[in-house]
């Protein structure tokens, strides 16, 4: 058989801005409650990045701990990506701007805009170099500051949200082309560009000149979510020749607990099998599955060998699914 490259994940990590806001703490700004929004979505908590935090400093650190589990440097780097939807600046990319501040050699490095989608997104793009032998040791990061982006007087959304960041790092190795190998062996990408008023932001650089605010249909990206997301799985899942019950750890976007669980009912994956940190980090966009991803591999939960799903949905709308052997 033919040697086949794929993009292995050889080390994970991640960054939480220390500051913790409650629900608690979110009722004394907006008319809601702790019960409220732990029974509509499952979160307890969220981080909120410090004024002198810009998301690159997210993104970095997340990239440090990623790059030290899997016991490369800086110097090692050549290409990064990032997926934001919160750059530090209109530009340069954030990419960028990581590249400098972790000493990083001159190499690639760009944006990948996907809004929640973005690390599903980046992942696929940086396979395109990784699986091809353009890069030997890439940085995928999920990085946000979406608490920038809030309405503070919309209850509808303000409470949703959170920052922090989570990185991977891929390496190429070489394999059978089998499902059985390591790294990214399947994937199914979506966008629907006329649901865009489902959820957008009400600003930018060519028609408001400003950054905006998030504005969202909840419950209509509520109803979209769990069909599509599933369709998009089952997708992966065929192009893998695999099936659900083949999934050692569903880690999907953490938007709310009441979509992770329809659509591992919808899918009859059982529910031990899904890693869920929306209770204490909130719809951290980008960044959500690199942190679950990351607290699951810290806990000792997943493991080298393990089938990995990931999924995501947001602004766009854009959604998918990907399937990686650790
Ligand atoms: O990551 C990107 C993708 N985004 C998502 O996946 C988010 C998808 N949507 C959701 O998670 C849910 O739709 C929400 C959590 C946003 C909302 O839950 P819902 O069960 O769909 O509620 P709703 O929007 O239908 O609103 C129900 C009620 C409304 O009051 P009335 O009109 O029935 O009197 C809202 O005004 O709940 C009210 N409400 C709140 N009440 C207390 C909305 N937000 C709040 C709040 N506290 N924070």
């Amino acid at each position: 058989m033919t040697e086949v490259l794929r993009s292995a994940i050889t080390g994970v990590g991640a960054y939480l801005p220390p500051d913790v806001v409650t629900n608690e703490a979110l009722s004394k700004i907006v008319d809601t409650t702790d019960e409220w929004i732990t029974e509509r979505t499952g979160i307890r908590r969220r981080h909120r990045a410090a004024d002198d935090q810009a998301v690159s400093d997210l993104a970095v650190e997340a990239a440090r701990k990623a790059l030290e589990a899997a016991g490369k440097t800086p110097a090692d780097v050549d290409l990064i990506v990032v997926a934001t939807t919160t750059a530090d600046l209109t530009f340069p990319a954030t990419a960028a701007i990581v590249q400098r501040k972790l000493g990083c050699p001159v190499g690639i490095a760009f944006d990948v805009q996907a809004v929640c989608s973005g690390f599903v997104y980046a992942l696929t793009v940086a396979d395109g170099f990784v699986a091809r032998g353009n890069s030997q040791c890439c940085l995928v990061i999920g990085a946000e500051t979406m608490t920038r982006l809030m309405d503070w007087t919309d209850r509808g959304t303000c409470v949703l949200f959170g920052d922090g960041a989570g990185a991977v790092v891929l390496e190429p190795v070489a394999g059978q082309g089998a499902n059985t190998d390591k790294g990214l062996i399947s994937f199914a990408l979506r966008c629907d560009g006329t649901k865009q008023d489902l959820l957008y932001v009400d600003g930018g650089p060519s028609t408001t000149g400003t950054v905006g605010k998030l504005r969202m249909a909840g419950n209509q990206v509520f109803k979209h979510a769990v069909i599509n997301i599933s369709e998009s799985i089952e997708a992966a899942l065929e192009k893998a020749g695999l099936t659900i019950a083949d999934v050692d750890w569903f880690i999907p976007h953490q938007a709310n607990q009441r979509i992770l669980h329809g659509v591992a009912n919808r899918l009859g994956l059982d529910e031990n099998k899904v890693i869920q940190t929306v209770a204490d980090h909130a719809n951290t966009s980008a960044a959500s599955i690199p942190l679950a991803f990351s607290a699951a591999v810290d806990d000792g939960r997943i493991k080298p060998g393990d089938l990995l799903l990931m999924e995501a949905m947001g602004g766009g709308l854009t959604w998918g699914a990907c399937l990686v052997r650790l």
